[in-house]
């Protein structure tokens, strides 16, 4: 199979992600996980072939290039390893005991996000204060408020020096899965299907405000000083969390609740292409009966900025991996590029446009 058919790509436009059963050859998954079974403890296996080519070598390369069109073929991937484990004490990213976050503890985010190690002790002071702690605990310092500061995650606070654009961003995510994660609560990938729509609109709605997108733009402050440790990130904004939230929807115990995000139930050699704008997350795994294995890349089209090579495993392409300024040419502004695209998904998936438009025809 090396195209996706129409029902495919409805569903992909719907539900803004799809899954590809046997997208991966038995052998490339076996070459994947005997190099992960051999790795030593400790090392790093995301450049290695065995990883990239299962996009590189395998049918995701050609559906890809037909329904969003060309990219870098990956020389990175992220090798998302869960190991098996009860419910945590630790707070998570959101600022939650980990125990207390339902669906096996998914915290749903938009990618490009920056994550700085959550305080372990609850936050004392006013909101400035918690936020002025936050941004200097991490990896580099006390750099103040600027676009210089940097997550554990590598992803910077902001992506420009104006400190307007808040994420990182890309086209599309493949998640190809290397063991049975066909029964849920085994660290499976999460998604909020449908929820893709309302990221775009958001970003819209954003920049039409102040030009401003992401995080500490309109309506979208960076911290929850709610949370239980005072300290969560908002890693998404309350108009889009309180969308996909009824009756039926878990609470933490200070009565805040939280969307259900399904979980993606895959074989080996499954892959799950998704857009950059789903919100998306992790998951405990607590009923497996071995680690979770998903190897993960971050796709972009290359005609947002033909002369970058990108490696495919960054959610801030637009700066270096470890924040590092690119030289752009002449008026080529990489923020303005990646705030279009931000607001208008759909321009980077070519081959889907016979589908976006039957689909907004009034
Ligand atoms: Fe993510």
């Amino acid at each position: 199979m090396d195209r996706l058919s129409l029902e495919q790509k409805q569903f992909l436009y719907h539900q803004g992600f799809i899954v590809l059963k046997k997208a991966v050859s038995e052998h490339l998954v076996d070459r994947a996980l005997a190099r992960i079974k051999s790795a030593k403890k400790g090392e790093n296996l995301s450049t290695e072939k065995s990883m990239t080519d299962l996009v590189n070598a395998s049918s995701i390369t050609s559906v890809l290039n037909e329904v969003m069109g060309p990219f870098d073929p990956p020389q990175a991937a992220q090798i998302g390893i869960l190991k098996k484990r009860p419910p945590g004490n630790h707070y998570n990213n959101l600022g939650y005991k980990d125990k207390d976050m339902p669906y096996y503890g998914a915290e749903l985010h938009m990618d490009g996000n920056i994550t700085i190690a959550q305080p372990q002790e609850i936050q004392q002071g006013t909101s400035e204060d918690i936020y002025n702690r936050y941004i200097r605990s991490g990896p580099k310092g006390d750099l103040g408020r600027t676009a210089e500061v940097m997550g554990h995650n590598y992803t910077p606070l902001f992506q420009d020096p104006e400190m307007t654009l808040g994420l990182g961003s890309f086209t599309a995510f493949v998640f190809v899965c290397l063991n049975d994660q066909s029964q849920p609560g085994c660290g499976q990938t999460s998604l909020l299907p449908r929820a893709h729509h309302l990221t775009e609109k958001f970003f819209k709605w954003q920049y039409a405000q102040n030009g401003h997108i992401g995080p500490e733009g309109p309506d979208w402050p960076r911290l929850n000083t709610n949370s239980e440790n005072r300290s969560g990130m908002n890693y998404l904004p309350e108009q889009i969390l309180g969308a996909f939230i009824d009756e039926d929807s878990l609470a933490t115990p200070d009565g805040r609740r939280w969307p259900k995000p399904v979980q993606i139930l895959m074989e080996p050699g499954d892959a799950c292409i998704a857009t950059y704008h789903i919100p998306h997350s992790g998951s405990r795994n607590e009923n497996g009966t071995e680690s979770r294995k998903n190897i993960i890349f971050r796709i972009r089209n290359k005609r947002r900025q033909p002369a970058k090579v990108l490696t495919g495993i960054s959610d801030h392409p637009d700066r270096g991996w470890l924040g590092e300024w690119l030289k752009y040419e002449h008026g080529n502004d990489p923020w303005q590029r990646s705030k279009q695209a931000m607001c208008n998904m759909w321009n980077e998936w070519e081959g889907m446009r016979d589908i976006v438009a039957a689909a907004t025809k009034k």
